[in-house]
């Protein structure tokens, strides 16, 4: 068979590693993990243009505000405006006091020396050791054996260990990474990180961090899971060990493979705002956390003010969120569709305010993180009902009967089909005054009186009938019976009211009524909605607003 280019045959599985008794799948997550936001470091590295020191100072202040307790500030060793940045926020005293800033470093001597004398004068840091450990990066990359990345991890450790001796004023904490884990045997990276810990000897009281990059998305985030959980029972001394992730998004299941491999036993996550980072980005902390937010359990970050994050990171990167990203983007709480736009109006109809949140379709509350209801429906032709009806009466008080809410979203969708366009609250406020309130009525009323006796309304008008003036009167049980009497007598039309809904528009003194009303000749249905301070002249004048169109539609047949 000749190859074409689109060819996967020249890809090989993943290999699982075959682990036993695997025990993540049945725990279940009941507390956030520490996190640690690498923005500044990985974020910064993958960015077209690297952030400016004012972006690096707005993105920390951001940082801390949000209640990050371990930012990577840069990677200084690496690059100036780093080591710069990393300067002025020990000199400018800028790291509030339960804040730790973590620097990362190459395990090359010179390079530690480097990141150590950046972080000269801090009150407490992360010193960040790292060392590619996969099978790809030692035979294609490096080109060495096991022995040779261990010689290359441990030597790393002593030089930072020796660095932090000569820094007696700094509280430090040693964290180290054996990149690209996910493409590393467990048992070999296991091997490495228990090398590395022997230099550090950390203790249930001073823990080391050991960080378990997934630096390539490699397969499905079970294997994470299982290599984490292999990972986790293997090494050494495992309660003087802080078991972190970094997980990269090549697959987009970056969220997922770290909460799998928080059930797996890691305790702490590094990630980005949005997730920006190398390729398809780190893994986003916003997700993760409001994820955990959304089940109930305190992700221990303040995302409340999303419009703000998302337009901090987006000064700071210059990459826009997608309007569908998870939590943050524009439009994750917006329903167009018909069926979804009626189930979300019916749970918030009885939704009542500090019970638990059951709302279909919306799996937080959006206020929760800044945005209003008023986003949550929006009306194009793929909406129905619901979204008209919610619209009109979130925005403008009016309650449609169910009747009137099917007759009126005809109106809509007759105007978003032609437009193919989202049609705004506005313009459908301007349709519904058309339709129904501004008309030109060829029946209205001028004037009415009524007498009650024994029970018996009598009802006296004269109307505007086709511009003439015309006197009716009636008795009736109520009101609305005697006036329908009169009509019929005077226009000589036989109909019937099929429905009527009146409520209160506002509160207090100034409360107007609204009334709808349909009526039904010959088979044929018609409405009405009036809105007057008078309930009864609102009643009247609703039905003066159906019955104009039926009599508008008979003079047009005539
Ligand atoms: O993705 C990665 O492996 C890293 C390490 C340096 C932790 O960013
Ligand atoms: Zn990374």
């Amino acid at each position: 068979m000749s190859k074409n280019r689109f060819d996967y045959t020249k890809y090989k599985p993943f290999q699982p590693i075959g682990l036993k008794n695997r025990r993540w799948p049945d725990q279940v997550i009941t507390e956030a993990p520490t996190w640690c936001s690498v923005d500044l470091r990985d974020g910064n590295q993958a960015l077209i243009e690297p952030m400016t020191v004012t972006q690096k100072k707005k993105m920390f202040e951001l940082l801390v505000e949000v209640g990050f307790k371990e930012i990577e500030v840069g990677f200084p060793s690496a690059s100036q405006p780093d080591f710069d940045f990393v300067r002025s926020l020990i000199e400018e005293d800028k790291v509030p006091e339960d804040v730790t800033i973590q620097a990362l470093t190459q395990a090359r001597p010179e390079l530690i020396q480097r990141t150590f004398e950046s972080l000269k004068g801090a009150r407490k840091a992360i010193l960040h050791l790292y060392n590619s450990t996969s099978i790809v990066q030692r035979e294609k990359v490096f080109k060495t054996d096991k022995a040779g990345i261990i010689e290359i991890a441990v030597a790393g450790a002593k030089e930072v260990k020796r660095c932090a001796e000569s820094q007696p004023e700094t509280e430090w904490v040693f964290q180290y990474s054996p990149e690209s884990f996910t493409g590393t045997e467990v048992d070999f990276a296991v091997e490495v990180c228990d090398s590395v810990n022997e230099v550090w000897q950390p203790t249930p009281d001073k823990p080391s961090i050991i960080n378990l990059p997934s630096t390539v998305e490699m397969a499905t985030p079970n294997i994470y899971a299982d290599q984490i959980e292999l990972f986790c029972r293997s090494i050494k001394n495992r309660d003087s060990v802080i078991i972190s992730l970094h997980t990269h998004n090549d697959r987009s299941c970056a969220v997922a493979a770290a909460e799998l491999a928080v059930m797996a036993g890691a305790q702490r996550v590094e990630g980005t705002l949005l997730g920006n980072g190398e390729r398809t980005g780190n893994m986003d902390i916003v997700v993760m956390a409001m994820n955990l937010y959304s089940q109930g359990i305190n992700p221990g970050l303040e995302l409340y003010d999303m419009d703000r994050i998302v337009s901090t990171v987006r000064e700071c990167t210059q990459i826009d969120v997608h309007p569908r990203q998870a939590y943050s983007g524009d439009l994750v709480f917006t329903a167009f569709s018909g069926s979804h736009q009626d189930a979300i109006k019916k749970c918030l109809d009885i939704y009542e305010e500090g019970s638990t949140w059951e709302i279909a379709y919306l799996p937080i509350d959006p206020r929760d993180i800044g945005r209003t209801y008023q986003d949550v429906i929006r009306v194009n032709s793929q909406s129905g009902k619901g979204g008209v009806a919610y619209v009109l009466s979130n925005k403008f008080g009016f309650l449609l009967p169910r009747w009137l809410q099917i007759e009126f979203s005809q109106v809509v969708q007759k105007v978003t089909e032609t437009t193919g366009q989202e049609i705004h609250p506005d313009e459908i406020w301007e349709l519904f005054n058309q339709h129904y309130l501004d008309n030109k009525k060829v029946l209205s009323l001028e004037n009415f009186t009524i007498e009650k006796s024994e029970g018996r309304e009598t009802f006296k008008a004269h109307l505007d009938y086709f511009g003439k003036n015309l006197a009716i009167s009636g008795e009736g049980d109520g009101v609305l019976d005697a006036f329908v009497e009169a009509l019929k007598k005077a226009i000589n039309i036989d109909f019937e009211i099929m429905e009527y809904g009146e409520h209160a528009l506002g509160q207090g003194a100034d409360a107007e009524a609204v009334t709808y009303i349909q009526i039904r000749c010959d088979g044929r249905r018609y409405s009405g909605v009036a809105i007057s301070k008078d309930i009864i002249a609102s009643s009247l004048n609703a039905f003066m607003g159906a019955a104009s169109q039926l009599l508008d539609e008979q003079q047009a047949a005539a």
